[in-house]
């Protein structure tokens, strides 16, 4: 099988202010293949986050090794995008320059083309005519469009994600969610999608890792076997599959009660 994200015997500690380390993920090894879209759930402070800051390069790695592409993960990797919980959308920037941004900063398209770009994907989750507001104007649901927008914008070969969907409201989240799917059927980057969201892992992804409560070590990993083009809409109402995933998958988290 080919890879395009590997990660080799991670393992990771924090050293607390008194001095004393604390182990936060203990020897994760997967593969992700190119194309394919992965879930990690587990509970909170489980290491999640620290994961994904370490294969995306802003962390260092404590223990172990990770490969983007066959090559040893150096600093940031221009191949992947980062899509944190929040929108971080630009205050000042209108939400198609927001869109621009990453466009201009890799100075990869004309002006015009940017532009073009960025008309197009704002269409495609459902904003056309908001292209020159400010995000201040926008409701959270909408901020959190352009951001989705906005990841997709340089055409990345992957894409990392931190509780993208997280401070939406339910019925927003499903729009969003759905949305970020149809551009991604289209596109099929490479995801590592990090989320406690059971139902969004299993609605999104190909495979969902279960880690363990920290420190975080794999407990199990899902094959989901559902058809795509997917709808999580259509899952979360018709899909008596979807439920048994969702089950299997509870089964395993270490949910503190
Ligand atoms: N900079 C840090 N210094 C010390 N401990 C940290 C730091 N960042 C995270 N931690 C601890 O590491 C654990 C894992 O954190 P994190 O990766 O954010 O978990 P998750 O994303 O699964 O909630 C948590 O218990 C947290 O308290
Ligand atoms: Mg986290």
């Amino acid at each position: 099988m080919q890879t395009e994200i590997e990660i080799r015997g991670l393992s990771h500690h924090f050293v607390s202010p008194g001095g004393k380390s604390v182990s936060t993920i203990e020897d994760i090894s997967l593969n992700v293949a190119p194309g394919e879209f992965v879930a990690i759930v587990g509970p909170s402070g489980c290491g999640k986050s620290t994961i994904l800051n370490i294969v995306s390069g802003l962390l260092a790695v404590s223990e172990g090794e990770i490969s983007i592409g066959g090559k040893k993960v150096q600093g940031v990797s221009k191949e992947l995008v980062y899509m944190p919980a929040r929108d971080s959308l630009f205050p000042w920037r209108t939400c198609k320059k927001n869109v621009e941004l990453p466009l201009e900063l890799q100075g990869i398209l004309t002006p015009a083309e940017r532009g073009e770009r960025a008309e197009m994907l704002l269409n495609a989750v459902g904003l056309n005519g908001f292209s020159d507001y400010f995000p201040s104007s926008l409701s959270h649901g909408m901020r959190q469009r352009v951001a989705v927008a906005r990841t997709f914008s340089t055409s990345p070969r992957i894409l990392l994600m931190d509780e993208p969907f997280s401070a939406l409201d339910a019925q927003t989240k499903i729009v969003v969610q759905d949305l970020f799917l149809k551009i991604w059927e289209e596109e099929k980057q490479t995801v590592l999608l990090i989320t406690h969201d059971v139902m969004e892992a299993v609605a999104l992804a190909d495979r969902v890792v279960v880690l363990s409560a920290r420190p975080g070590k794999i407990k199990s990993i899902h094959n989901i076997d559902l058809d795509r083009p997917r709808s999580v809409r259509k899952l979360l109402f018709d899909e008596p599959k979807f439920q048994k995933y969702l089950h299997a998958i509870w089964e395993d988290l270490d949910v503190q009660e």
